[in-house]
């Protein structure tokens, strides 16, 4: 696809021109210390892929070495058909040659310039003819709904709409794919909220292909086509943000992603759906995702604060998975009520409906479907 030319040009991305990205292999080091370590990676055309995970993993660097703006240590990063970084054979395509746009966390629009030149910018840079540049600028602005807002100046609007303009730069030159590295993070809550769901509406609507980076994960499960959950320059789970939640890989993803109860304790039986697991607190529970764990194994069962039921004592809701408990803490949150509950020396966090409180003290019954407590062996 030119980028130059004077058609006219549907933005931003047209059907068969969407690029998909393949990121093998890829490491960085900085001196000793190892920020990205042999990352595999995979966007489909169309997908937004979102990367998560804590301060320091190595986010950021993956990005800039997709970007091309920082150069790995090895590895293999194929946009489309294209190779743009292939370090044994030395392919390094420079950025501005890599047909990509980038979102960051200090959107970086130009106060001294008006919403129009910020977004006319880029097609300045790579020599697009005057006559259209005009209309590309505009139909990219009416993308995001700030055409009205052209003639002011960046400093003269809110940081949503300095966002959209962000967000309109880096539509404007019709990427084969955009980078988004914590977008949102210099913006209030309730505007974080509204952006990513603007972002999501336009990306579903464009059908760009994008890796979207962030360290909050219910960002990423807002956003994601699919998530990858990163940690110490690895990836450690790759999956739809209902199989990322639902059924964590290990310990690092089901504590990351959102609240858990993890118990740990040792592999009694294995049957092909369902393992029974004793605890070390003594209770026994039958959990999913037995595959590859054996007899005798010391494993952890994740269970989430809201697959927990509480009942009064004398009315158990389930048959497997049933304990009584006593409350230790009761916070009520209005919608629902968050209970602390000991049972058999392990503290559980529970998410109960608001309809019925139990009071701190009182004896009750705690029941969870075998269906919904994961098995974890790493
Ligand atoms: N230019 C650099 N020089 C040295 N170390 C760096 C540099 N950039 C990043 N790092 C280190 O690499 C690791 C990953 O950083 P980064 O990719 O920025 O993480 P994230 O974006 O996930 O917070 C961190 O330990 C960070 O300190
Ligand atoms: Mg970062």
């Amino acid at each position: 696809m030119g980028l130059q030319g004077g058609r006219d040009t549907v933005l931003p991305v047209r059907e068969g021109e969407l690029s998909s990205l393949t990121v093998a292999g890829l490491s960085k080091a900085f001196g000793d210390a190892r920020a990205v370590a042999d990352l595999d990676l995979k966007v489909g055309e169309g997908e937004m892929l979102v990367l998560v995970g804590p301060s320091g993993c190595g986010k950021t660097t993956t990005l800039r070495c997709i970007a091309g703006l920082e150069r790995p240590t090895a590895g293999r990063i194929t946009i489309g058909n294209r190779v743009v970084t292939e370090i044994d054979q030395g392919v390094f395509v420079p950025p501005e040659k890599r047909e990509i746009g980038m979102v960051f966390q200090s959107y970086a629009v130009w106060p001294h310039m008006t919403v129009y030149d910020n977004v006319a910018y880029p097609l300045k840079a790579i020599g697009v003819l005057r006559g259209e540049i005009h209309d590309r600028v505009m139909k990219t602005l009416r993308l995001v709904q700030l055409e009205t807002l052209a003639d002011r100046y960046s400093s003269q609007i809110s940081g949503g709409q300095q966002q959209r303009v962000a967000l309109a730069r880096s539509l404007v030159a019709e990427p084969k794919l955009l980078l988004f590295d914590e977008p949102l993070s210099n913006l209030d809550a309730n505007l974080r909220l509204q952006m990513r769901v603007e972002i999501k509406e336009l990306q579903k609507r464009l059908g760009f292909t994008s890796v979207y980076v962030t360290h909050d994960q219910t960002e990423a499960m807002a956003i994601a086509d699919r998530i990858a959950v990163m940690d110490r320059g690895m990836v450690r789970q790759v999956g739809s943000p209902r199989a990322i939640y639902d059924r964590p890989a290990n310990t690092f993803v089901a504590g990351f992603m959102g609240t858990t109860n993890l118990l740990e304790g040792s592999v009694q039986e294995v049957t092909d759906a369902e393992a029974v697991v004793r605890t070390s607190g003594g209770i026994t529970l039958r959990a999913i995702g037995a595959r590859g764990a054996a007899r005798g194994a010391t494993v952890h069962v994740s269970i989430r604060p809201e697959a927990l039921q509480l009942c009064p004592l004398e009315k158990p809701a389930a048959a497997a998975n049933v304990w009584p408990a006593t409350v230790a803490l009761s916070t009520f949150l209005g919608d629902s009520v968050l209970y602390r509950l000991e049972v058999a020396g392990h503290t559980f966090e529970v998410h109960g409906p608001s309809t019925e409180v139990f009071e701190v003290g009182s004896k009750v019954t705690l029941a969870v479907e075998p269906s919904r407590c994961t098995l974890l062996i790493e």
